[in-house]
């Protein structure tokens, strides 16, 4: 039976990565920041000695965007030389890593949605520190799939669709930002990818991007959000960026493309619309 260590368990993407796994044939050992802090290089190497798995899913992140101007040290500590650690451990044991990286290693100054080979420049902090650990990894001499995607959501977390469902239920008029677009994506469905890939793993040392299909503005998919959860009593406005300044700037357009991950793993990820049916069909109307 395959040994997997799920890093970063208790994240709203770990959760799902956990319930995906779980129908399959694998032995998992759940990792969170309560029992191994994967900046600690001693703790990382004691962990993954002692369970020797044959996957490190590295689900564990500083996932807080605008957190990480002020606290660049933390971001990088977790996003960078976390992602080190577990590779030389991965090293060590002959452990395969799969780790998750993000849309915002790119500047966004691209028209057309951004290929493997595209050229990162992170224009925040956030993505800077996840491009690091993107590199530590490449060059660290472990075996890697790194899966870069975006505009996460699901059950288990703090993000876009629940933001916009519980604000909709207080609020007349909710302004979204309608000058930056990306691909909406469903935690659940890049959970059955990871289980996929490592059904069909080709062993190559690989970057892929991972999003479900098509792409939308924030505002578009606020509106869709609003459809799609039978919100009829508040408005969503329409705002260009300079509305809403943030501490992170954020890339005006991070699509990615999808073609490579089809091509070597026959994987394709549903429609963003399609996605954001399945979500409600799985949790309900409404966000508690
Ligand atoms: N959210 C998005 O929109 C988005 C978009 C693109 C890519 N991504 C990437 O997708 C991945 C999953 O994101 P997510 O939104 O599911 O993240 P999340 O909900 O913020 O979860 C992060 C997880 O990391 C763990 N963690 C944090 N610091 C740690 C440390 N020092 N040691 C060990 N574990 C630690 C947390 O554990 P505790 O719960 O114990 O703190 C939690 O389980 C990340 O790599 C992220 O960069 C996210």
């Amino acid at each position: 039976m395959l040994k997997i260590a799920l890093i970063g368990s208790t994240g709203m993407l770990g959760i799902d990565v956990n319930s995906a796994l779980k129908g399959v044939n694998f032995l998992i050992k759940n990792y969170n920041s309560n029992n191994l802090d994967i900046a600690d290089p001693q703790a990382v190497n004691a962990s993954v000695n002692g369970f020797k798995p044959d996957y490190i899913i590295n689900c564990a992140a500083y996932t807080n965007v605008d957190g990480a101007e002020a606290e660049k040290e933390k971001a990088d500590a977790v996003n960078n030389i976390g992602v080190q650690n577990l590779a030389e451990a991965a090293l060590n044991t002959g452990s395969r890593i799969i780790h998750i990286s993000t849309d915002y290693v790119f500047d966004g100054s691209k028209r057309t949605p951004y290929t493997e080979d595209d050229e990162p420049n992170p224009i925040n902090e956030y993505g800077l520190s996840k491009l690091r650990g993107e590199e530590a990894l490449k060059n660290s001499g472990a075996s890697y799939i790194i899966l870069r995607t975006s505009w996460l959501y699901g059950k288990n977390g703090k993000n876009f669709v629940n933001t916009i469902l519980k604000l909709a239920d207080s609020r007349k008029k909710i302004e979204v930002v309608d000058d930056q677009f990306g691909s909406p994506t469903y935690t659940k469905d890049v959970a059955y990818a990871i289980s996929e890939i490592i059904i069909k793993d080709n062993s190559k040392n690989e970057i892929y991007h991972l999003t479900n299909e098509g792409y939308t503005s924030w505002y578009k998919f606020a509106v869709e959000i609003m459809n799609v959860f039978k919100r009829t009593n508040c408005e969503i406005i329409p705002v260009s960026s300079d509305k809403s300044v943030r501490p992170a700037k954020r890339p005006v357009y991070s699509v990615m493309d999808n073609s490579k991950i089809k091509e070597d793993y026959n994987i394709e990820l549903r429609p963003w619309k399609d996605a954001l049916k399945k979500y409600c069909n799985d949790i309900g109307y409404f966000i508690i």
